[in-house]
């Protein structure tokens, strides 16, 4: 078959090569990105009397023609024609004939390509945003249930002072939060249109790239047509963004490994969201976050991928940059496919209210309070945290938590100690008197929810 770019060779490509430069089986993905800029740039050139308006009315029909069969799989793409670009052009010279050769006029495909993956990822990241918001919405929702649920929190995974179960997992919506405002931000970057820009240098057509984007929706232009070819921060910051996005992702999902564990039994997920062993009838394994927590894996594998491509590359389009496409659809797809899973394993699962609260009951996380109610009656922190360790040690000797000793016992260690050390020794306690802003006290993490409903669908919202 011959190429769209063969006039200037008298041999057939070899095979392997053809297979090696094609990226039509990727590619592909782009085909609705591809006509869109297409519709647009034909336009633009009618506009701008480069084309005729009938030559665009009929590569407009042509495109959505080529559109409408490309949807239905009425169309085999071929290696032949390379990419989704050649191959669709090819589409609309069979559909209307040689007059299709005219949609190439003032442009590459290297300005294509980048403008493809421009519209492709502005759709992309607004969907990662709105499920993202799902999320959120998932932990409000278990967080509004368990205020007052009490639950040890850990530094070094060991005990250290009793949290309310909502202040947990509302770190969580924070680190999302964040994640959705960096996501945000990198719009404003992938606003910026390449088309025009050519293959690297402009177009000697008359060509008004302003409204292109308008047309598209872009906010601006690339200033520099070398830059808008070549760029591909813009994907960069988008791997980089859910390179976080997921290691956030990954370490709930540790979190929730470990509470579904029989050591632990913090919570239980639902068994929609489980698998059974072939072997062990008794096993319900936490297949799903173990796999969110792998597949972060791969999104840092996309960032590293392509940040290794680029690292080395002069000036301006190389054949190198076609690997960037992989690695973003992979991601792209890991990120929607794990925040899909997440939002209703959260919903769904079920918190042992009870098992928190024996754990919270059978520890020493309250030792810090009662050098607080010491230094309260007068004795130096410092004393006082010694006088706490040697009563800390006594129990763990007799085997027994500090809830345990009786008032005798204390005050064998100081004469400050008086009845009114119990209430003070309660998680409850505890928890309500951590009542600095930002805190776990109710009383914080009722306010702290408050803002954060604020936060919820925002986003969406302001969309463009
Ligand atoms: N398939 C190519 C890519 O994805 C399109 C641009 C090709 N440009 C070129 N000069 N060969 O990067």
């Amino acid at each position: 078959m011959s190429k769209l770019w063969g006039g200037r060779f008298t041999k057939d490509t070899n095979k392997l090569v053809e297979e090696l430069t094609a990226s039509i089986s990727f590619d592909q993905k782009l085909a609705r990105e591809d006509i869109q800029g297409s519709l647009a740039h034909v336009q633009m050139l009618a506009e701008c009397g480069i084309i005729t308006n009938e030559e665009m009315q009929s590569i407009t029909a042509g495109l959505n023609k080529v559109g409408e069969k490309i949807e239905k799989g009425e169309l085999t793409y071929s290696v032949e024609n390379e990419d989704i670009h050649m191959n669709i052009e090819a589409f609309l010279i069979d559909e209307i004939g040689p007059v299709g050769g005219k949609l190439h006029t003032g442009r590459s495909r290297n300005d294509q390509v980048a403008t493809d993956m421009h519209l492709y990822l502005k759709n992309h990241t607004n969907d990662i945003i709105k499920l993202i918001d799902d999320v959120q919405a998932a932990i409000v929702q278990q967080a509004e249930d368990n205020i007052e649920t009490i639950i040890p929190g850990y530094t070094h995974l060991q005990r250290a002072q009793p949290v309310s179960f909502a202040h947990h997992m509302m770190a969580y919506f924070w680190m999302l939060q964040r994640d959705k405002e960096r996501l945000l931000d990198s719009l404003e970057r992938v606003n910026w249109l390449p088309l025009g820009a050519g293959a690297l240098a402009g177009t000697t057509f008359p060509i008004d790239r302003e409204r292109t984007a308008e047309l598209l929706g872009f906010d601006k232009v690339y200033p520099n047509s070398m830059d808008a070819v070549s760029d591909r921060d813009f994907i960069l910051e988008f791997l980089s963004a859910s390179s976080i996005l997921m290691t956030h992702i990954s370490r709930l999902s540790e979190e929730f490994v470990i509470w579904s564990s029989e050591e632990f039994n913090f919570i239980e997920l639902d068994d929609s969201f489980c698998t059974g062993s072939s072997i062990m009838p008794q096993k319900k394994n936490p297949d799903v976050p173990e796999l969110l927590r792998a597949k972060t894996g791969r999104v840092y594998g996309d960032l590293v991928g392509l940040l290794t491509v680029l690292k080395g590359l002069p000036l301006a389009y190389n054949k190198d940059m076609q690997e960037d496409k992989e690695g973003m659809f992979d991601t792209v797809e890991t990120v929607e496919g794990s925040l899909k899973l997440l939002a209703p394993m959260i919903a769904t699962m079920n918190v042992n209210i009870d098992t928190m609260r024996k754990a919270v009951n059978n520890d020493y996380s309250n030792a810090t309070d009662i050098a607080d109610y010491l230094v309260t009656k007068g004795m130096p922190f410092r004393e006082a945290h010694e006088v706490i360790g040697k009563i800390v040690l006594n129990a763990i000797e007799q085997g027994k938590y500090l809830l345990d000793l009786n008032l005798e016992e204390y005050q064998a260690f100081s004469p400050l100690f008086e009845e009114d050390i119990f209430e003070v020794l309660a998680p409850e306690h505890v928890m309500g008197v951590r009542n600095s802003y930002g805190g776990t006290s109710p009383e914080q993490v009722k306010m702290q929810l408050e803002l954060a409903k604020d936060k919820l669908g925002v986003i969406q919202d302001s969309e463009k």
